[in-house]
């Protein structure tokens, strides 16, 4: 699949992401979850990679904190938005953005040598190849350094019931489908954190696996919660006690995948 397309994906997405999303109730709420695992997992480390950075919010958080971040991602438009949310929070000279699909990191970053790598909301699940993947940015990541990834999950109860409960099976279970989701001209696959861990583990150790929409469900009923704040209040304190009890990530919307670069 030519890069032009895999682009174009998200070139259209970019100048309403924030709003569909981004600063939404609900995803206001699952990135400040985001947030807790990855500054817990890079608590002291410098030099960051993000890795699909979209419209630049992890960034901004990271820079803001005392990080050097390197965002990068393959849309234009996502990465002339985030640059522009950066310059107007005053931490674009600690963000350096790059537009590079992320199965060219290598080739663009060689040479770096990064504390830690974070991926937020879903841009892993739109790798090519994950085993791929793992190769070409283990060499530009220190010994031991954390690596964190909110990937979409495979098995979801809530969507199954959301979409059923409308008579479509179709997008009910799309993620099943074997070989991904066509989206877009891209493919879009949905592996379980099983299967994560195992395409990595030549490069990474894999640590943990944390739950982001359990209880919580997916960015579609995003308009729903802006109706009903207490029971996302409700719903985020119960996702919150599930986390803190390591239930793990397999019926989650999303889950964080948490694992370290191998020491050679
Ligand atoms: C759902 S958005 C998530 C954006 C951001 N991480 C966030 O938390 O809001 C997925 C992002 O992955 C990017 N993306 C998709 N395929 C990519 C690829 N092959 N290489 C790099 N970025 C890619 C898209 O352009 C998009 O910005």
């Amino acid at each position: 699949m030519s890069d032009m397309i895999r682009t174009a994906a998200f070139d259209g997405l970019a100048e309403r992401y924030d709003a569909q999303f981004t600063a939404t109730a609900l995803g206001t709420v699952l990135r400040k979850m985001s947030w807790r695992r990855f500054e817990r997992a890079f608590a002291g480390r410098e030099y960051l990679l993000d890795i699909g950075c979209g419209t630049g919010e992890d960034a901004i958080h990271f820079a803001k904190l005392g990080h050097r971040v390197v965002a990068t991602d393959a849309s234009l438009q996502m990465v002339r938005m985030a640059t522009r949310k950066a310059e107007l929070a005053g931490c674009a000279r600690d963000i350096q953005f790059v537009w590079s699909p992320m199965e060219r990191l290598g080739a663009e970053l060689a040479g770096e040598n990064f504390d830690g790598v974070y991926s937020n909301f879903g841009a892993i699940n739109c790798a090519p190849d994950l085993a791929a993947l793992a190769r070409e940015i283990a060499p530009l990541l220190r010994p031991g350094a954390p690596l964190a990834w909110v990937v979409m999950g495979r098995y979801v109860p809530w969507e199954w019931a959301w979409y059923l409960a409308q008579g479509d099976a179709h997008t009910a279970f799309r993620r099943l489908r074997r070989g991904g989701v066509a989206w877009r001209g891209m493919q879009v696959s949905y592996p379980t954190p099983e299967t994560l861990a195992r395409v990595m583990q030549p490069h990474f150790v894999p640590r943990t696996v944390t739950p982001l929409g359990l209880l919580l469900p997916g960015s579609y009923a995003a308009p729903l919660f802006e109706r009903m704040p207490r029971v996302l209040a409700v719903l985020a304190h119960a996702e919150q006690s599930l986390q803190r009890l390591h239930v793990g990530g397999v019926f989650a919307d999303h889950y964080c995948f948490e694992a370290r670069r191998q020491f050679l």
